[in-house]
């Protein structure tokens, strides 16, 4: 874009500090003038204008000199000038501040005439964000508790504040006085991000991201870009805007491969990190629109025990949240359980206040005291003290001459009646009049802005005006120095070169209102030149944007493009682990595609959607969820249809996936017998090693464990974390090194290697750690935990099972959540309360059955069955183990079963010991052993068959018990040492222990 308009302030006057500025007479101290050059005196008033922004060396060239060349030391010796007459010192700013290498902002508040005898509220400005004329009234407590909280925020008790309230109720305004209060020169770091309305499922960590890119951007911004390559690259990746292409490469990579710690976390650190040198606002505005994925941050963030000196400042809307069901709600109240949150609910305005407000803003004289008061009593009542409304209605006064200014004093009309203030009935139709009021250019800029977004930039808008940009810009800059409707809100580069003008609706009401009245048809031809005019100027990098282009897109009706930016907005979403968000942009770009007739290229698009979104789906529904299925069996179908045999591998696998989790295992092991022999004849060695991945946990699950441990080890041969490390979103969204592992560890815990499987479950978290991918860790922590059931180890059943249950609930991952919570209801039954430990146990095998899974369900019962033991409920055990026995029956899922024996034997008798023999047992009504002598060597039988060594012990131990008792020590003593003797490692087990100690309890033969 060339030269910025030269923009003029009108002839207002404008105090700051001690200064006055009026256009026409100069520069004043009091009654004195300030001598001031020419060019000090214009470049002082493009400072005043753009009070609050950047700005740079060029921008200052282009207004001061626009016709000339002039070198950088006229520049600086003109600022010197006016640090000068100003008194300011360039090393601590009041006025004018340098930015290295960025250029200068102008830090105090700048007031226009108009407000001058408004008392000071804020102490120390940073930045004229709010419109300079609106004095604020009333919420001098809130404001106090808000400092409240920035107090303990500071003295390191981690704080995150809700300011909530109706739309128009003051929440920005008052969190952004508090802002400037705290103001510039402390060392308090503030950062702001904003959520967008407008995106449909939301950009992942949007309002996170942007207070990152804010404060990345300010004076020491650097050493907040440091901080994030340090402990945050993967969160930089997602500002590419901020790093150079070849730092953004290797971040990448490191983002990829080599990182450390998974998003959640890292972004905690690193905020924790920043607060080391000065405390933190993070202000997250309008979060009733925020994505899922900022919401599970603040989940994390108050579930941290670490405290940082960090205050999170979010602003809602409660009836949004409510009315749409906003996962806001259930954090907050989760937060507030735990009191990691605080509210500070916004009432309207007190009728004195709308008072004061009008004394303050009209500045009358003490004669109209009883008339503002009536004025005052009748603007309350109809806006219920709503200052949107209220401030609408006074700008309306003034417009219809009701209040009309004499030589700086305000006061009534003569035909004036203040007792009749005829004002519409509600806030929307009070901003439809004043629009009906501006002129022709301006009414259609704010038209087309109001189709471009509540922040837009100036030369989008120019694309859907019949105006040229520098007319448009200048219509911007006219309304907000009127502040009418709008406020400048900096400067944004766009990749192709553009320096584009940003500007803000007042008040998001307002676009609201605005956006409604635009004809349907003339909507959609807006959206759609207006996101053209984007997409160009964002060229190769539009992908970044991907979410707002498509919401321009679609809603012009341009559904090839509306398509082609979903998938990337999910692509994006997949990148940043973000699930959710990812499955909402690709249902709907799969829901646009249906309209397209099916041609071979429509097909194809949707195929690879599909798949993205069955993997998707399932770290979220669970594998055995029908929308799964749907997703990959349609993916399936369309691979056949167009014959894409490299596709059609990824849709097989996921089916089998699918199968897998549903319990129908011997589906699912004809279907990776298939997948097998299809890598094999492909000769490929990505398709190979997913083609054992489909067949390791089918084996396992059958109790096939060696075959099971075969097909593991073959997969880690295959895997190479570079290459293979890339694909979880093609095949289940997680990652198939890591898989391998983690059931091979498991199958040696069973197998009779506790020590290796603890080992080789520590290298599947390791592994998951370093690849950043969640899914992958909640995984890896899971089955860790089953290891160390497996081992008997309660404490370390518990941390990993924990662990597992944070991050699966911080990402929604339900079916690992309630796995997670089935184990950890096991540790808890052994730790000594086994009442609230079968409670949690019957929770998360319900939740698990609720998803539609059946895997693992013999061996939750299992855990059920065991807890009832250590609780001492024999007959409910015992039922658990019958529906176990039942299931396993049924779906072939078999690894437990001698467990599931040894149990039952147990339970019974157990119950014979302390209840008269019931009428049946649950076992006969399946035809299986009878006695609790015949359940456990049945358990010792199937044990042996499976080579299941770890059950094999535990049988062998219960057995050996019934035969003491029995009198049978030689048979016990001879089963017991023969037991033992196939353990190499993992003496120090409880199984292992308990084997040693009853022979050691026996006499020798
Ligand atoms: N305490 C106050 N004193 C004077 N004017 C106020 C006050 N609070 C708000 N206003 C005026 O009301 C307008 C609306 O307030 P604000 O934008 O803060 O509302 P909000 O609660 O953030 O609304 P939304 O939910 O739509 O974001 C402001 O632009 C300002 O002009
Ligand atoms: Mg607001």
């Amino acid at each position: 874009m060339g030269g910025r308009p030269k923009e003029v302030l009108g002839n207002q006057p404008v105090t700051f500090g001690h200064y006055r500025l009026d256009p026409r007479r100069g520069l004043w101290r009091g009654r004195q003038e300030v001598k001031l050059a020419p060019k000090a005196l214009a470049l002082l008033r493009f400072l005043l204008e753009r009070a609050g922004d950047v700005i740079t060396k060029d921008e200052v060239f282009r207004a001061v000199w626009p016709d000339t060349f002039v070198s950088d030391g006229a520049l600086t010796s003109c600022i010197r000038e006016l640090r000068k007459a100003l008194q300011d010192d360039a090393r601590q700013p009041r006025y004018i501040e340098t930015l290295h290498r960025r250029g200068y902002r102008f830090i105090a508040r700048a007031l226009s005439a108009s407000t001058e005898a408004a008392p000071p509220g804020p102490r120390r400005q940073s930045a004229v964000r709010s419109p300079a004329s609106a004095p604020l009234v009333g919420r001098e407590p809130e404001l106090q508790q808000l400092h409240r909280w920035l107090a303990g925020a500071c003295k390191g008790e981690q704080q995150i504040g809700f300011v909530t309230g109706e739309p128009g109720i003051g929440k920005t305004t008052v969190v952004e006085a508090f802002l400037s209060q705290v103001g510039a020169a402390t060392p308090i770091r503030i950062g702001r991000g904003q959520c967008v309305d407008h995106y449909g499922a939301g950009e992942a960590y949007l309002p996170v991201l942007d207070a990152l890119t804010r404060l990345c951007r300010e004076p020491n911004g650097d050493a907040v870009v440091r901080v994030l390559a340090q402990h945050a690259p993967t969160w930089l990746v997602q500002m590419p805007s901020l790093v150079s292409t070849g730092e953004l490469r290797g971040l990448q990579r490191r983002a990829q491969a080599a990182m450390q710690e998974r998003m959640l976390r890292e972004l905690t650190e690193a905020v924790e990190v920043l607060t080391l040198d000065a405390p933190l606002i993070l202000r997250l505005e309008d979060l009733h629109w925020s994505d899922v994925s900022t919401m599970d941050w603040l989940a994390f963030l108050g579930r941290r025990p670490e405290r940082a000196r960090l205050l999170v400042l979010g602003t809602y809307r409660p009836i949004e949240v409510l009315a749409k069901e906003h996962p806001l709600k259930a954090v907050k109240e989760e937060l507030q359980l735990h009191r990691f949150c605080r509210e500070l609910a916004l009432d309207g305005l007190s009728e004195a206040a709308v008072e004061e407000y009008l004394v303050r803003r009209f500045s009358v004289g003490a004669e109209l005291t009883a008339k503002v008061r009536s004025l005052a009593g009748q603007i309350h009542t109809r806006s219920d003290g709503n200052p949107l409304f209220m401030v609408n209605i006074a700008d309306d006064l003034v417009a219809r001459g009701v209040l009309v200014e004499h030589g700086g004093r305000w006061g009534f009309a003569a035909s004036a009646d203040p007792v009749a203030i005829n004002v519409p009935a509600d806030v929307r139709s009070m901003i439809e009049r004043q629009f009906d009021r501006l002129g022709p250019a301006d009414r259609h800029v704010l038209e087309v802005a109001s189709v471009a977004g509540t922040e837009f930039s100036a030369p989008a808008v120019a694309a859907g005006v019949e105006l040229g940009g520098l007319e448009v810009e200048s219509c911007c800059t006219g309304l907000a120095r009127r502040e009418q409707f709008l406020r400048r809100s900096g400067t944004e580069d766009w990749p192709d070169g553009t320096i584009a003008a940003r500007y803000a609706f007042l008040h998001a009401l307002y676009r609201e209102v605005l956006y409604e009245r635009v004809p349907p048809g003339r909507r959609a031809a807006l959206h759609t030149r207006l996101g053209l005019r984007v997409e160009a100027g964002y060229g190769e990098r539009s992908r970044e944007i991907a979410a707002e282009l498509a919401m321009h897109f679609e809603r012009g009706r341009d559904t090839e493009r509306a398509v082609r930016y979903l998938h990337e907005a999910g692509q994006n979403a997949i990148k940043r682990n973000a699930p959710r968000e990812a499955i909402a942009h690709i249902e709907r770009a799969i829901g646009l595609l249906q309209t397209f007739p099916l041609q071979p290229g429509r097909a194809q698009q949707e195929l690879a959607l599909q798949i993205a979104l069955g993997s998707q789906l399932g770290a979220i529904s669970g594998w055995a969820a029908l929308e799964v299925e749907r997703a990959y069996a349609r993916a399936h179908a369309l691979a056949r249809e167009v014959g894409d045999a490299p596709q059609l591998f990824p849709a097989l696998w996921g089916l089998w996936l699918y199968y897998w989790g549903r319990g129908e295992l011997a589906r699912a092991r004809a279907l990776g017998e298939h997948l097998l022999r299809l890598a094999e004849r492909a000769g490929d060695r990505t398709l190979v090693l997913q083609a054992h991945h489909a067949l390791w946990p089918t084996l396992f699950s059958r109790g096939e464990f060696r075959e099971a441990l075969d097909h593991s080890s073959r997969g880690v041969a295959q895997y190479e974390a570079e290459v293979h490390g890339l694909l979880a979103p093609l095949y289940g969204n997680h990652d198939a090194g890591a898989c391998a592992l983690y059931f091979g560890a498991w199958t040696l815990g069973l197998l009779g290697l506790p020590d290796r499987a603890v080992e080789m479950s520590r290298a599947a978290i390791a592994l998951a750690q370093q690849l950043a991918h969640p899914f992958s860790q909640a995984l890896s922590l899971f089955f860790a935990a089953a290891v160390h059931q497996c081992r008997g180890e309660p404490p370390a059943v518990r941390e990993r099972a924990e662990a597992a249950i944070v991050l699966a609930r911080a990402h929604g991952f339900g079916l690992t959540l309630a796995w997670a919570t089935t184990l950890l209801g096991w540790a808890i039954s052994r730790e000594g309360q086994p009442e609230d430990g079968i409670a949690m146990i019957r929770r998360g095998t319900a939740a698990a059955r609720n998803t539609g899974s059946e895997a693992f369900r013999p061996y939750f019962l299992a855990l059920l069955a065991d807890a009832c033991t250590t609780a001492g409920s024999p007959a409910d055990g015992l039922a658990a183990v019958a529906e176990a026995l039942a299931t396993a029956v049924k779906t072939g899922e078999r690894f437990y079963e001698a467990e599931l024996y040894r149990l039952k034997g147990e339970l019974l008798r157990r119950r014979e010991h302390g209840e008269p023999r019931a009428a049946l047992i649950p076992g006969h009504a399946l035809g299986g052993p009878g006695s609790p002598e015949e359940c456990l060597v049945k358990a010792i039988e199937v044990a042996r068959r499976q080579g299941a060594r770890s059950l094999e012990l535990r049988a062998v131990v219960s057995v050996s018990r019934v035969w003491r008792e029995h009198g049978r020590e030689a048979d016990a003593r001879r089963t017991l040492v023969d037991a033992c003797s196939g353990f190499t490692e993992g003496l120090d087990t409880v199984d292992l222990r308990e084997a040693q100690a009853l022979l050691n309890a026996m006499p020798a033969p």
